[in-house]
Parts: structure tokens; C-alpha cells; sequence
């Protein structure tokens, strides 16, 4: 390199470019084109935020919340976050052992970039959020992929586990309930999960973002809530973004022991500092004002998974489980493979994806970007009418193949 150049450092170099984007950026030009597309790439409930959380807000700048907060969050509401841990899952975490951040997102980065030494190992069962891997790479540490099945239910089993530790193991991320897949781990398996990492001493960044979005009688269990061991390596990530349908307020937090925390404060202070003090008041209501509208939501998300999940799997070539969390079916298209449309050769879950998107104009996450080939991730945060019309395409588009 000369000296003097403009270039990007080989950091950045490292990490991808989502493979979603493709697919996205297209959808967005169809979009922009005044194209009727359907969009079930989206990651976020497409409710509007609960009016008791928008007053909040309204309150919030007319009371004059609108300046520099404390870095790790205002005592307000770090003690709604500590309220509604105690409230949901009899956890007990002190102030101190809490931090709040820009979305669960910055959570999990501030988390990595505040525990992963260079060169430790990370464990990642995939189907994975796409952000993990990068971020341990952002970090220099190494991300070591575990491919679960179909058959487990996209679960990690003990022996994987097992298997995939090293001496170098430092920290698995655990995404329960997962995105993309939807699959959710019982009090058991998390139980034998915690057992492993506590005999290795290893350390679990357990994301619960969807801890509320889970559906039938499916009981969530929060992974510190094992008990005091599992709770002491335990990092817990969570935020507003899903349950309370506020994925643009950009409220995440994460609580683990007291040195991780001053960590991450020592590293957010030096780039975002505190989220909006607006959205920090709103998110007070969120976690411990009236919780109805998570209970509704819900009961519509049920509604829906139950729809898309018993339509796509009578379309003949698509077959998917029924996960118990988040918004998303994880159908597997891989027997639609190796056919042709008049256009494209469908070789994998990106050409599928952009086969339906160009001829049907819905829009989908195909499961390569997530580490798993032969699936797409479909976001069922759509309204019924929606999700119908869209069954319809998808059975158009297989029925163009040949
Ligand atoms: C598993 C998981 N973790 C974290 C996040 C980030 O949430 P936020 O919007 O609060 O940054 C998301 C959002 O898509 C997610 O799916």
C-alpha cells in the first residue's frame, strides 16, 4: 500500500458484507420502482409501539429528558430493568451489573469486544444471527461455526458441545429463541448445556431478545436463572426492540458481573456514550408498565406462525418445523433445487430467494446467509392478509420450476 492512500484497515478488510443484502437492496429497488412487493425479510414486529410506551416518550421531552444521561443508563431505569428480571425470571442483579446500550445490538458488540481476547475461540451454532461471526472477527478472536440439524430442531446437543470445545474456548453465544430458525431450548437442555460450560469453565453471552415472543405453552427459562454458578458466566443480552415492538428507539442492555459491565461502560463511554435519553424513559414503561400488549402481540404472532407454517408445508418440494419463539419459519427448500425457471438455475437458497423475489415479488432471507444452506428465513411480522397473498407466490414460484 502507498503511503498516503485512502483504504480501509485489514480489520475491516476481515469481515463480510452481509449476504443479505443483495436480496434486500433489490427488494428496496422494487420497492422504490412502486413494485407490490411482500416483504417477509424483516426483522422487526410490524405493530405499531404501544401508546402507553409513545406517551412515555411525549412526557419524556416535555419534562426535559433531553439531555446527557449517566453512561451506563439513568438509575430510573436500570432499576425497571432490575425490576423486570426479578418480575420474569426471580433474577437478581444489582445496578452496578447492569448497562444499557444503543439496541441489543451494540449490547452483544460491547460484549465481544469487551470479554474476547485475540485468538480465543467463540462457539456459534448455526443457523446464526449474521452479526455474531463478524463481530467476534471485529474482536481478532476466532469464531468456531457449529452446524446443528433439522433433526435436533436447529438445536446444539451436548456432544456437539462438547466436541467443539478446545483449550482455546472462551465463550459460546447462545440465541434463545433463536433467530433465524425460531427454536427455543427447554429448562433441560439449557441444563445440560450449562453443566458443560461450567465443567470448562466457559462463559455464555446468552442473547434473550425474543424471550417474550414464544408461543403455545412453551415455558421460556432466562439461561442465568439455572442458578448462581450458571449465573456468574453467564452474560445476559436483552432489550425492547421485539417484545415491545421498539426496534427503532434503540434500547438494549446487557447484565452480567460487575468487572464485564465497568468493561463495556469503560468502551461505550469512549464511542456512543448513553442511548437516548427519550427512548430510556419510553423503555421505563416498556419493562415495567402494563404488559397487555406483549400479550397481545403474541397471540397474533401464534396466529400467524400456525397459518404460514401448515400453508408452506403443503406446497410440494417445502417442508418446515413449527418453532415455539420469535417470528420467523425456517422452511427447507433444498429439494427445489437443481430445477429451472425460465430464467434461473436454482442451485441454492440465494437463487430461490432471488427466483421469488424477481417473479413473485415477496422477499425473503435465504438460509445461507445465516450458515445454513438449503433454508430461507421467513419473517411471518406481516399482517394475515399479507402472509396469504405471499403463500400464494411461493406456491406460484415453485410451480414455475421445472
Ligand atoms: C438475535 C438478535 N439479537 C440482537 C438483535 C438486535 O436488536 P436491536 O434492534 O435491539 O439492536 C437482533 C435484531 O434483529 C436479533 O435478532
Amino acid at each position: 500500500m502507498r503511503m498516503g492512500e485512502l483504504s480501509v484497515c485489514k480489520r475491516i478488510d476481515k469481515v463480510g458484507v452481509s449476504p443479505t443484502m443483495k436480496v434486500a437492496g433489490e427488494a428496496k429497488a422494487m420497492k422504490a420502482r412502486g413494485e407490490d412487493v411482500i416483504d417477509l425479510s424483516v426483522g422487526e414486529p410490524d405493530f405499531p409501539t404501544p401508546q402507553n410506551i409513545k406517551d412515555a416518550a411525549k412526557r419524556a421531552i416535555d419534562e426535559e429528558h433531553t439531555k446527557y444521561t449517566i453512561n451506563a443508563g439513568t438509575v430510573e431505569l436500570r432499576k425497571a430493568i432490575q425490576q423486570s428480571l426479578k418480575r420474569d425470571y426471580d433474577l437478581n442483579y444489582s445496578l452496578d451489573e447492569i448497562i444499557v446500550s444503543n439496541g441489543a445490538k451494540q449490547s452483544v458488540y460491547n460484549t465481544i469486544m469487551a470479554t474476547v481476547h485475540v485468538d480465543d475461540e467463540v462457539i456459534i451454532p448455526a443457523p446464526y444471527w449474521v452479526s455474531y461471526p463478524q463481530m467476534v472477527t471485529l474482536a481478532h478472536g476466532t469464531p468456531v461455526i457449529v452446524e446443528t440439524t433439522e433433526e435436533t430442531g436447529f438445536k446444539l446437543t451436548p456432544k456437539q458441545l462438547s466436541d467443539a470445545i478446545t483449550p482455546y474456548t472462551r465463550a459460546m453465544i447462545l440465541c434463545n429463541p433463536s433467530n433465524p430458525t425460531g427454536s427455543a431450548y427447554t429448562k433441560e437442555e439449557l441444563e445440560e448445556i450449562a453443566e458443560i460450560m461450567s465443567k470448562h469453565h466457559i462463559f455464555v453471552i446468552a442473547d434473550e431478545i425474543y424471550d417474550k415472543l414464544v408461543y403455545d405453552d412453551f415455558k421460556f427459562t432466562s439461561f442465568p436463572s439455572l442458578g448462581e454458578d450458571t449465573k456468574r458466566r453467564t452474560i445476559l443480552i436483552n432489550g425492547v426492540s421485539k417484545a415491545y415492538a421498539m426496534t427503532g428507539w434503540r434500547i438494549g442492555y446487557t447484565a452480567a458481573q460487575k468487572n464485564v459491565i465497568d468493561g463495556i461502560n469503560k468502551l461505550q463511554s469512549h464511542s456512543t456514550s448513553h442511548a437516548s435519553s427519550i427512548s430510556q424513559q419510553a423503555a421505563i414503561e416498556a419493562f415495567i408498565g402494563p404488559q397487555n400488549a406483549v400479550t397481545e402481540m403474541r397471540n397474533e404472532f401464534t396466529k400467524r406462525r400456525d397459518f404460514l407454517h401448515s400453508e408452506l408445508n403443503k406446497i410440494e418440494g417445502i417442508s418446515c418445523l413449527k418453532p415455539n419463539g420469535a417470528f420467523y419459519l425456517f422452511p427447507n427448500v433444498s429439494k427445489l433445487f437443481h430445477h429451472k425457471s425460465k430464467v434461473y438455475k436454482i442451485e441454492n437458497s440465494f437463487d430461490f430467494a432471488m427466483h421469488l423475489l424477481k417473479e413473485t415479488k415477496t422477499a425473503v432471507v435465504p438460509g445461507s446467509a445465516f450458515g445454513a444452506e438449503g433454508y430461507l428465513r421467513v419473517s411471518y411480522a406481516n399482517s394475515m392478509e399479507n402472509l396469504g397473498r405471499a403463500v400464494e407466490r411461493f406456491k406460484k414460484a415453485v410451480e414455475m420450476l421445472s
